[in-house]
């Protein structure tokens, strides 16, 4: 037991940040709607049964909107800026749908000429049914799977076999119509308009437009009492939400999810990161057990172990704010479009800053997961003094797994191939040559050398070390760590020993050469 207890709203705030990135929503745009549809339930006296669903469909609307982008990619090309232009449109006006899809075209097809483009545009517009609402299917059926990985109840997953239904019945797929749509997809859908609409025009313009579509998309007295209140239902709903914030309106009892059901939430938020394109399913998995492995190889303690795997299970979640229809493409990306993908690794840190004690953690290992050793690497191309351990485990891990798939420039390689590619980024002082050998032990490749996993310190001596050389005295380690001055004494000298030092500055200095700790950071 490690007593690992997290919050169920953690993962739902990080997959809201995610589909946030995937949709081109603003920054915290599901966790605006969850305070506003909060406030709408309180304003509409809603049952604690209807807050509840409110919460999770708020967060988790969008969750499987990465299902078959690839085929939306493939008919509209920019699927990011396509959804931007949906963002807050009344879906069921079909003038106002179909201009957006021809916008879309236009985009598509800037480089053709007037009358091969406005060919190219018609063909489009006669395929976009038949593409769209399986689409969109998809969407509702992947969210619910998702939702049931987290553990959520029948309940609130029916909602989400539901995102884009709408009261009056011109939703999709299934063109639903008034109460057989669930309140919970009613009021998300009205909030997030709420959201949108006011983002764009105020809360004043956007009450109008609410009210305008009154007897359409929502509920009709639900909108006109948002409408009336408009104004106070949005005041300090900035451009940002805490942590705290979405903890605090979590319906009575909050729910933790120990290690294991935490363990299986990191795997479906892996899962809906990598399913956006065919080339990338399983990526995540691949790169997070061989990154468990080989730092287990390599003796780190478990927590770090733990927290290697977690980072290398999302450690691409920010590669979603870029559009499928660039990752996809068979040539070179433009400068803007590289800048763009380099910053996948600072999305992906920040997407961990909110998540509670253990993010810290793993946002400093993805925020890396593409620095070299020699400052060759992305985005802060910072060198070997700023990579741990875990963190040049998971650059080799990486590197290795993403050679053995396929890319739209190129075919996948064999192990073999990919084992001689990572040995060779070890030859040019990119990937740290213990990384790489653990990394390729754990791929069932025949070691070049034995393994040094940290001058063969045991995992408790690894800990031992990280606080004496954060300047902890050894009764003060042995009061963390729960053990007797006696042992302590005996881990110390055997430290020593194995890393041929005498005095506790030489030990620091090892400690630090080796990224065990970092300037003013005190190991937990
Ligand atoms: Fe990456």
């Amino acid at each position: 037991m490690t007593g690992i207890s997290i919050r169920r709203a953690d993962f739902m705030m990080l997959l809201a940040y995610a589909s946030d990135l995937a949709t081109g929503h603003s920054r915290d745009f599901a966790l605006r709607s969850c305070v506003l549809a909060m406030r709408i339930a309180d304003l509409a006296g809603l049952s604690e049964g209807e807050r509840r669903n409110a919460y999770h469909q708020s967060m988790l609307r969008y969750v499987g909107c990465n299902a078959d982008t690839d085929l939306l990619s493939g008919l509209f090309g920019d699927e990011i800026a396509l959804r931007q232009d949906l963002v807050g449109l009344d879906m069921g006006n079909r003038a106002e749908l179909g201009r957006v899809f021809v916008q879309a075209f236009k985009r598509l097809y800037y480089d053709l000429e007037p009358t091969a483009q406005q060919q190219a545009i018609e063909a489009g517009l006669a395929q976009a049914a038949a593409v769209v609402r399986p689409v969109l299917t998809a969407h509702c059926e992947v969210a619910q799977r998702i939702g049931e990985r987290l553990g959520l109840s029948e309940e609130i997953r029916r909602n989400l076999g539901q995102i884009y239904e709408r009261f009056d019945g011109k939703g999709l797929p299934r063109g639903l119509r008034g109460d057989v749509v669930l309140p919970a997809v009613r009021l998300i859908t009205l909030a997030q308009d709420m959201i949108a609409l006011s983002d764009a025009a105020g809360a004043e313009a956007m009450a109008d437009v609410i009210a305008a579509r009154a007897d359409g998309p929502y509920e009709a007295d639900l909108a006109r009492l948002v409408s009336a209140n408009a104004v106070g239902l949005m005041e300090g709903i900035g451009a940002t939400v805490d942590r705290e914030t979405i903890l605090r309106l979590e319906p009575d009892p909050p729910v933790t999810l120990d290690e294991a059901a935490s363990d299986e939430a990191f795997l479906a938020i892996a899962d809906m990161i990598d399913m956006r394109m065919p080339f990338t399913r399983g990526h995540s998995r691949a790169v997070a057990e061989l990154a468990e492995g080989a730092g287990r190889q390599s003796g780190l303690p478990e927590t770090d172990v733990r927290a290697l795997r977690w980072s290398a299970l999302v450690h691409d979640i920010g590669e979603l704010v870029v559009p499928v229809s660039t990752w996809m493409r068979n040539g070179p990306l433009s400068v803007r479009e590289r800048d763009a993908a380099h910053l996948h690794a600072y999305y992906g840190e920040r997407a961990l800053a909110s998540f509670g004690g253990e993010g810290e953690p793993m946002g400093a290992l993805v925020l890396r997961h593409h620095e070299r050793l020699d400052g060759s690497g992305y985005h802060r191309k910072v060198n070997g003094a700023d990579l741990s351990p875990a963190a040049r485990i998971l650059a080799a891990a990486e590197m290795f797994e993403t050679a053995r798939e396929e890319r739209p420039h190129r075919k996948a390689l064999s192990v073999d191939a990919a084992a001689a590619h990572l040995r060779t980024a070890v030859r040019e002082g990119c990937i740290c040559p213990d990384a790489a050998e653990a990394v390729l032990t754990v791929a069932g490749q025949p070691s070049r050398r034995a393994p040094r996993p940290l001058a063969g310190l045991s995992p408790r001596e690894i800990e031992v070390l990280r606080l004496i050389a954060a300047g902890l005295t050894a009764k003060e380690t042995a009061r963390r760590l729960d053990i007797s001055p006696k042992t302590t004494d005996h881990h110390i000298q055997s430290i020593y020993g194995k890393i041929g030092v005498t005095t506790r500055a030489a030990a620091a200095l090892y400690a630090v050469e080796r990224g065990l700790v970092r300037a003013g950071e005190t190991p937990t």
